[in-house]
């Protein structure tokens, strides 16, 4: 069985690898991939960028694989799972009408507020209909956030409502470019954060293993936001009973909520989640995608063959089938690029990538690329170090034994991955 998965980021390498290690899969096609996925057993990078519709269903066209799984947003919102559909390909991911619960903010604010799901209080704006006085009265913290995809940078937490107020005018003028036209201002939630994140298949639903990702750049979640700079499966945070109200709460009325609307979901998908210090889980987004680092140790835990769990989901019987997980921790530490978040440099030359090789664990590619006999950085998040252990502490100290042995001129890493998990002991 032939499988292409569309992207080319860490989350996708992770993707491929899972798909190439199914004893049915004959090969893995990544469009585009990265330096990574060119050197796996069986996967084989195509020249295609993710956000090219046309040249993406091309490419299946030709290629014919069994199965097709959409890594990033930007495609889903572009709509690569109706063309697919359209062409009778089976491709894993929601239609682009669902894909507005990631891609428009304030048609995921809406769609909660009509099914009772528990969020931030909020108001839309634009610059027509912006109502500075009201943000003058709120009481601070306060959350702006862009509407549309601004690719995780288009959330700014305010400390004052004046700070609040100049994000606001900033995203009007332009900042985010047509994602911050609109403008959404919530309630800030104090809490913890946790990735709650399962496959759906229009009716029903399977939750995946749980996962926490380290949103700030450095050690002490201080700094600036960014895609996520580590994250590590299961997360302590979430036990039992969370679990059950998190289904009961957010997951199974998201689901049947869009069923009843005419849009079933398909795909994964991520509610992002705050939990307050009574328990009291609420959605701060919903991602239509799986997360960026948590897919590299959520699927380093997946026993199950991830491409029948993707086939349970689009022939609609997701509830017959379990995913197995390995009991063991995994934790994976983000290696970022100099610059990021901000402006990010490239080309930098990566050391020790075969020593890495034989140690325990796994490295996950991100932004890097073959330059002539070897490998360079071209993105931000540059790669992830993924550790496994019985225990969570084992689990980073394998990531961090190979995070050190990967060297490239103005890597960033944080030191402190897991540190939330030690906390609920
Ligand atoms: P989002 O893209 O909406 O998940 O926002 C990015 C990050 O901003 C989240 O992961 C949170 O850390 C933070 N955030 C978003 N909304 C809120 C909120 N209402 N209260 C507190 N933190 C928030
Ligand atoms: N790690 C957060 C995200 O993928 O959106």
């Amino acid at each position: 069985m032939k499988v292409l998965v569309i992207g080319g980021g860490g989350r996708e390498h992770a993707l491929a690898w899972a798909c190439a290690r199914a004893a049915r899969v004959t090969e893995v096609l990544v469009a585009p991939g990265n330096a990574g996925t060119a050197s796996e057993p069986r996967v084989r990078n195509v020249e295609v960028q993710a956000q090219d519709v046309p040249a993406l269903l091309q490419l299946a066209r030709q290629e014919q694989p069994a199965l097709t799984i959409v890594g990033p947003e930007a495609p889903l919102v572009a709509g690569v799972v109706d063309a697919f559909v359209a062409a009778g390909l089976a491709c894993f991911g929601p239609q682009r009408s669902n894909a507005r619960l990631e891609g428009s903010k304030v048609f995921a604010k809406q769609f909660m507020q009509r099914h009772g799901i528990p969020t931030a209080a909020w108001r839309r704006f634009t610059a027509a209909t912006y109502d500075a006085a009201w943000v003058q009265a709120q009481r601070a913290p306060l959350v702006v956030k862009a509407s549309g995809l601004a690719a995780g940078k288009g959330v700014i937490i305010a400390a004052s409502a004046a700070e609040a107020d100049a994000a606001a005018r900033d995203m009007f003028g332009g900042r985010f470019g047509a994602a911050g036209s609109e403008v959404v201002i919530e309630e800030y939630l104090p809490g913890e954060e946790l990735s709650f994140i399962v496959m759906a298949d229009g009716e029903h639903v399977l939750p995946l293993a749980s996962s926490q990702d380290h949103k700030r750049l450095l050690d002490g979640d201080a700094g600036p936001n960014t895609g996520g700079m580590g994250a590590y499966s299961p997360a302590p945070v979430l036990d039992e009973v969370l679990h059950a109200r998190v289904m009961r709460e957010i997951i199974e009325p998201t689901i049947a909520g869009l069923a009843a609307e005419g849009t079933p979901y398909t795909g994964f998908l991520y509610a992002g989640l705050m939990i307050g210090a009574d328990g009291t889980p609420r959605v701060l987004e919903f991602n239509c995608r799986l997360g960026d680092p948590e897919t590299q140790p959520l699927l380093a835990r997946l026993r199950s063959d991830l491409t029948e769990l993707c086939e349970a989901a689009l022939e609609r019987r997701l509830h017959q089938v379990r995913a197995q997980w390995d009991e063991r921790c995994a934790l994976g530490v983000v290696l970022a690029a100099a610059g990021y978040p901000d402006s990010v440099r490239t080309g930098d030359v990566i050391e020790g990538l075969d020593e890495a090789a034989r140690l325990p664990g796994k490295v996950f590619h991100a932004g890097t690329r073959r330059r002539g006999e070897r490998i360079v950085t071209c993105g931000g998040r540059v790669l992830c170090t993924v550790g496994l252990g019985e225990r969570i502490e084992e689990a980073q100290s394998q990531a961090y034994a190979l995070a050190e042995r990967v060297r490239f001129a103005g890597r960033q890493y944080r030191h402190d991955i897991g540190h939330r998990a030690f906390a609920h002991r």
